[in-house]
């Protein structure tokens, strides 16, 4: 195949004849963009210490991939590193697709030193979002990028074009490798306090971004951290909120914004004050203590450095954290991924057809740490669920393995599964009854954060929903003991992923699956295995589909 390992789009012109036998599935009328990428250890010093990292194609972070709505995305990813691995697409819907998902439960790890092509399309998307390693806690060493998505030529967009756009991938860090940490966590422990904060994989100070006097830029920010939440802004320059993970918002201007684990935020930033040099900030919220760390804004046409301290933000205000996200909404009169406007549909108007109430669980099983949902802390089976599923193996999970709402029992082990009807709209509940914010995740879909606040949730809170313009995203944040409900269209078939993005309660257990469940075999429905898809566990050896 001649592609070059640039880990760049390459003409699709080349590939016409590859992309028609293996690819048949995906939209074929719409434009190829091709990446090849190979995943290595390479030493990292993001603090001053020497780590090993993990690289794609020798990056930390990993490239961004650049697309257009409905782009169909083949990425070849060749795992060099020792141990088995896998990337997932935070906030890439894959519909009908979950096989390509890149999580445990839907497919099969890549060995060491083999490839898997992941064959996405980013089908009626807009936005930004990321890709990060999701086994074994590799998350911790690196192997995340951004994902943007732009909206095709003739959609309009609600703000001019920015002047240039840049992702910013925030998180908190740790100065030991994935291994060592994830032996912590394997001997029963809690995840310690992190050691600093990232700004593009950088310390203090490192990292930089240049502005032209007058114009105005884009910044996608994420947080790829594993598990605080943390508050961003800019010294002496306001951000106006423009795109929360693939919504257009109402364009509100903050001086800060707090930034969940796993959420992704574009803000407009304009240079218009005096040409010289500003901090940029992030620093951990609702700990103690406050981690800081800055980067610099430079004015092409500066006159001096940064001066004074750098600007404080919120530290463990959570009334302030919940304000500024019951005022991030949707513009309803804007275009998402299609030329209607995004209010069009009206969420609001539907009847809910299911509750289900998920609470957090954290608990000692067996003498080690553990997390779960209502009781029940998610171990892998041997074979991926979707797998499982697709060649109809017995005994490997049991839908129902998790109640929809909480027992009050004592935590236990299990693969847990979820059902759900195709086409239901449903409401989730998140309880959380402990004393820190999480930060719950959904592949697959984006949902609308209907409310939140404090107590537990009853019937009666439902009367202060929003039911006109609440944001639609793929990660939502729950205050301390606090509650969030959420609408969902289970419109997409499929095995998906519902975790917590705090990443030791993940790896401990405290995620599900939710089987998104039809009768039907209709390819419009639900694509077939992959051609290409490995197997393993009690598949192996199964066949696909023959070329
Ligand atoms: C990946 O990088 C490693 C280290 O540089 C190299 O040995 C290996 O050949 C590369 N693999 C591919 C598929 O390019
Ligand atoms: C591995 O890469 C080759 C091209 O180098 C490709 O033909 C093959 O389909 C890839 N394997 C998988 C399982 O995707
Ligand atoms: C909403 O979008 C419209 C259409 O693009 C735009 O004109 C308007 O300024 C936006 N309103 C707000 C409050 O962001
Ligand atoms: C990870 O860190 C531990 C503790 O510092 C060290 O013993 C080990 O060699 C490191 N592993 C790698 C592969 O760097
Ligand atoms: C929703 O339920 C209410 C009360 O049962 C009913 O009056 C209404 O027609 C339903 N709406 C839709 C769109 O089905």
């Amino acid at each position: 195949m001649p592609l070059k390992l640039a880990g760049g789009a390459i003409s699709a012109l080349l590939c016409l004849s590859l992309t028609a036998t293996l690819f048949a599935t995906v939209g074929a009328e719409d434009p190829y963009r091709f990446f090849e990428w190979n995943v290595t250890y390479g030493d990292i010093y993001p603090l001053g210490v020497r780590q090993r990292g993990i690289l794609i194609n020798g990056q930390f972070p990993g490239p961004d991939i650049h697309s257009v709505t409905n782009d169909n995305l083949i990425i070849n990813v060749y795992n060099s590193l020792d141990e088995p691995f896998l990337i997932s697409w935070n906030g890439i819907q894959q519909r009908h697709n979950s096989f390509e998902d890149g999580v445990y439960g839907t497919t099969c790890p890549i060995p060491p030193r083999r490839n898997f092509t992941y064959i996405l399309q980013v089908k009626d998307q807009i936005g930004s979002f990321y890709y990060f390693p999701s086994l074994a806690f590799h998350k911790a060493a690196g192997g995340f990028g951004g994902i943007r998505i732009l909206s095709r030529p003739r959609i309009p967009v609600p703000f001019p074009d920015p002047a240039d756009d840049y992702t910013v991938l925030i998180g908190d860090w740790y100065k030991s490798n994935h291994t060592t940490l994830k032996a912590h966590l394997d001997g029963g422990k809690k995840l310690p306090f992190p050691d600093g904060i990232l700004i593009n994989g950088r310390g203090p100070n490192q990292f930089s971004l240049t502005f032209e006097q007058g114009k105005t830029y884009r910044l996608r920010i994420s947080n790829v951290g594993l598990q605080n939440s943390l508050n961003f802004r800019i010294q002496d320059h306001k951000m106006k909120l423009v795109e929360v993970e693939g919504t257009h918002t109402l364009q509100t201007t903050y001086s800060s914004l707090d930034v969940h684990v796993g959420q992704s935020y574009s803000v407009l930033v304009t240079a218009d004050q005096p040409g010289h040099d500003y901090y940029i900030v992030a620093s951990s919220r609702f700990t103690t203590p406050v981690l800081t760390t800055t980067g610099i804004l430079h004015y092409s046409n500066s006159g001096g450095q940064v001066s004074g301290p750098p600007p404080g933000g919120p530290t463990i205000q959570i009334d302030w954290s919940l304000n500024q996200a019951r005022s991030i909404r949707t513009n309803l009169t804007a275009s998402g991924p299609r030329p209607n406007p995004q209010g069009s549909y009206h969420y609001g108007l539907i009847n809910t057809t299911k509750t289900y109430i998920l609470a957090s669980s954290a608990g000692q099983v067996s003498g080690k740490q553990r997390y779960g949902v209502n009781s029940v802390s998610f171990i892998p089976a041997d074979t991926p669920l979707k797998l499982a599923d697709y060649f109809k193996i017995p005994g490997v999970f049991r839908v129902g393995s998790i109640s929809d709402r909480p027992t009050g029992g004592g935590l236990y082990l299990d693969t847990s599964v979820l059902g759900a009807d195709y086409r239901a709209f449903v409401e989730i509940i998140f309880q959380n009854d402990e004393d820190i914010v999480q930060s719950w995740h959904l592949d697959g879909y984006q949902f609308f954060v209907v409310g939140m606040d404090g107590g537990t949730w009853t019937v009666a809170s439902r009367n202060e929903y929003n039911l006109r313009d609440a944001v639609a995203r793929s990660t939502v944040q729950v205050y301390p003991s606090s509650w969030t409900a959420i609408y969902v269209g289970l419109d997409n078939v499929g095995m998906w992923n519902l975790r917590t993005e705090f990443w030791a309660r993940q790896y401990l257990g405290q995620q599900l699956y939710l089987r998104v469940y039809t009768a039907s075999t209709s390819i419009r429905d639900e694509y077939p295995i992959p051609k290409n898809a490995r197997t393993c566990g009690r598949a192996s050896g199964r066949r696909t589909r023959p070329f």
